[in-house]
C-alpha cells in the first residue's frame, strides 16, 4: 500500500511518465483549440463550454476541475485582478484590454496533465504585456534548472529573483504540486525561496510550476461569494503561466509544451 491515492510514490514508472506524457500534450492542445475564440465579447462561460465540449468528446478525457473538491466548471478562467481559480460565468463577457488566464487539466487514462497561459483580449496595453512576459520567463527560467540534484528552493529562487529584479511580486499563498494519478501531490513547489535548500530533484518526478506574479501587492484574497475566485487585496493585475514537467537523467522534460513553444 505504498502507491495507492493516499501515498502516491514521487517518483514515476516509465509506463506512468509515458501515460503523463499523453495526458500532457492533450491539455496543451485545448490551450491551442482555445485560442481563437478568446476574443472581445464572448463570456468566459462560453469558453468553458467550447473546453468541456474538446475535452470529453474530441480527445476523450476527463476535465479534472469538474466538481474536484465542488468547483463548478471544466476549466479556470481567471481575469486581470483574479490571481487564479476564476469560475466561467455566463455574465462574464470579455472586454478590450482584459488580460486572462485559462487553466486546463485534462485526465487520461487515469493521469492528469496541467498547464495554463495567459492570452490578450483585444488590445494589448503595454503594462500587461510587461507583466505577462516577465511572468512567463519565470516559469521558463525554472524549467532550463530543473534536473536531477537541482533544490526545490532553486526554483523558488530564480522565480522570485527574476520577479522582483523587475519590481513584482510572487504570490505565496498558492504553489505548484506534484502531479500523476493525484491532481495534487506532493511535493509542494513554492515560487519563492532560498538556492540550496529544500528537497532534491530527482529522475521520475512529475510536478507543475505555475508562478502567480502580481503588478502590486502579493498578497490575496479569496472571494466570499464563490468560495473558488482568488484575487489580489490590491485589485491589481496579477498574471500565471503553468507547465507540467518531469525530471530525466539529465534535464527535464516539458510534457504540456504547446507548438508556439521551443522547449
Ligand atoms: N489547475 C489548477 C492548478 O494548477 C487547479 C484548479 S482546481 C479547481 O493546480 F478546482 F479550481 F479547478
Ligand atoms: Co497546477
Ligand atoms: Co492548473
Amino acid at each position: 500500500m505504498t502507491n495507492d491515492v493516499k501515498s502516491p510514490k514521487m517518483i514515476k514508472s516509465s509506463d506512468e511518465i509515458a501515460k503523463m506524457k499523453v495526458a500532457g500534450k492533450l491539455a496543451a492542445q485545448t490551450l491551442e483549440m482555445i485560442e481563437q475564440h478568446v476574443q472581445p465579447g464572448i463570456s468566459t462561460g462560453e469558453l468553458d463550454r467550447i473546453c468541456h465540449d474538446y475535452i470529453v468528446n474530441q480527445i476523450d478525457c476527463i476535465p479534472a476541475p469538474l466538481n474536484y473538491n465542488g468547483f463548478p466548471k471544466s476549466i479556470c478562467t481567471s481575469i486581470n485582478q483574479v490571481v487564479c481559480h476564476g469560475i466561467p460565468d455566463d455574465n462574464r463577457v470579455l472586454k478590450n484590454g482584459d488580460i486572462m488566464n485559462i487553466d486546463v487539466t485534462v485526465i487520461k487514462d487515469g493521469y492528469h496533465g496541467d498547464t495554463s497561459k495567459m492570452f490578450f483580449v483585444g488590445k494589448k496595453q503595454p503594462h500587461a504585456e510587461r507583466l505577462v512576459s516577465i511572468t512567463q520567463e519565470c516559469l521558463y527560467k525554472a524549467i532550463e534548472i530543473c534536473k536531477p540534484g537541482t533544490n526545490l528552493g532553486d526554483i523558488g529562487y530564480v522565480i522570485q529573483k527574476h520577479a522582483e529584479d523587475n519590481h513584482y511580486s510572487v504570490v505565496r499563498d498558492y504553489c505548484g504540486h506534484g502531479i500523476g494519478k493525484v491532481f495534487h501531490e506532493d511535493p509542494q513547489i513554492l515560487h519563492y525561496g532560498n538556492p540550496r535548500t529544500g528537497m532534491e530533484l530527482k529522475a521520475g518526478m512529475c510536478f507543475t510550476i505555475e508562478p502567480m506574479i502580481n503588478l502590486g501587492t502579493h498578497k490575496t484574497k479569496l472571494s466570499k461569494n464563490d468560495g473558488w475566485t482568488v484575487e489580489t487585496i490590491d485589485g491589481r493585475l496579477s498574471a500565471q503561466w503553468e507547465h507540467t514537467l518531469t525530471i530525466t537523467d539529465d534535464g527535464c522534460e516539458v510534457l504540456t509544451a504547446r507548438s508556439e513553444e521551443s522547449l
